[in-house]
């Protein structure tokens, strides 16, 4: 089976990212959500990113053009009867996740895959909610999602090889670079990075080094674009807790226990970039 129609579920940062990037490698795309507040913001961004785009000579103005034409917005999950593949990108809860692969089971055309964004859910438990764990499939692009290269494919314990195979076809056609991943906490990216920005914020707490002597560290000596506490808040301090949560309970295993610091800054509402506070300041 080829691709040729998707839906993103979620119109959020990492769903417009998604939809724009599937839009722009010719497929038919619909960004669906159930707030059409959400759904005009997701598509403002992607003009505005297509715009960039033209401005830096990325892409011709009539590319552009056909891109948006490509693109459409849905706001109920029923227009999911005429996609092929469906990539799922809302918050990172299970009881939400689940729901909605409930519905699309039922409304999906029968061979249509069922993809998930989560960073860190289980696919094999979202997989299990459906009559189809042999179509659903991981498919975790990193932020920002025009930029970035990689999408870790998760296979769930119960993910077919044709479904994985199609996926990968596809990651490559949107020209970013699959890795093939089995389905265990934090899968590869965040196994490696999360606890790497919780030892940062451990660096911290422990008065080791400032936030800006941590982050010049690893961008300095280690050549990362960003600083491991810039990054941290551009992530969002909630979702690295969370993440972090998923790895401790998943390996039970001390190594992975989230910095006492880390859950101060999330209950005091300091979320990082998206909240106005995090490790920095910002306008
Ligand atoms: N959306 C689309 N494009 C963006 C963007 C966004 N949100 N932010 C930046 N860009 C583009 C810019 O337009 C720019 O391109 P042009 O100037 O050619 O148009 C290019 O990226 C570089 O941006 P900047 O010059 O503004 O800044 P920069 O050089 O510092 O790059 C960055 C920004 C690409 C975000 C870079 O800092 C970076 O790679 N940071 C690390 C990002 C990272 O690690 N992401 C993974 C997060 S973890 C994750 O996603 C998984 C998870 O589950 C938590």
């Amino acid at each position: 089976m080829e691709i040729k129609r998707v839906m993103v579920v979620g119109a959020g940062q990492m769903g417009a990212g998604i939809a724009q990037v599937c839009a722009q490698s010719g497929l038919k795309v619909q960004l669906n959500d159930n707030n059409a507040v959400a759904l005009e913001r997701g598509m403002q961004t992607i003009q505005k990113l297509l715009d960039r785009s033209v401005l830096k000579k990325r892409i011709t103005e009539q590319e552009k053009l056909e891109t948006l034409q490509r693109l459409s917005v849905s706001e109920t999950l029923q227009d999911a009867s005429k996609a092929n593949l469906i990539i799922e990108a809302v918050i990172e809860n299970m009881e939400v996740k689940t729901n909605i692969f409930r519905q699309l089971d039922v409304i999906a055309p029968a061979d249509a895959i069922l993809a998930s964004n989560t960073s860190s859910l289980p696919i094999t438990e979202i997989a299990a909610v459906t009559d189809r764990p042999e179509q659903v499939i991981g498919m975790h692009f990193m932020n920002p999602v025009p930029v970035m290269k990689l999408v870790e494919i998760i296979r769930g314990l119960q993910t077919s090889d044709q479904t994985y195979q199609i996926i990968e076809d596809m990651a490559k056609k949107l020209s970013k670079t699959p890795i093939a991943v089995n389905d265990f906490p934090g899968f590869v990216s965040n196994r490696i990075l999360m606890p790497m920005i919780n030892e940062a914020i451990y660096t911290l707490y422990e008065g080791i080094a400032s936030v800006e002597d941590i982050d010049t560290s690893m961008k300095l000596g280690m050549n990362h674009p960003m600083g491991p506490l810039t990054l941290a808040d551009f992530i969002g301090l909630d979702t690295c807790l969370y993440i972090m949560e998923v790895l401790h309970e998943g390996f039970a295993d001390s190594k992975y226990r989230p910095c006492p610091l880390l859950r101060q800054y999330v209950k005091a509402g300091w979320l990082g970039k998206k909240s106005g506070k995090g490790f920095y300041v910002y306008n």
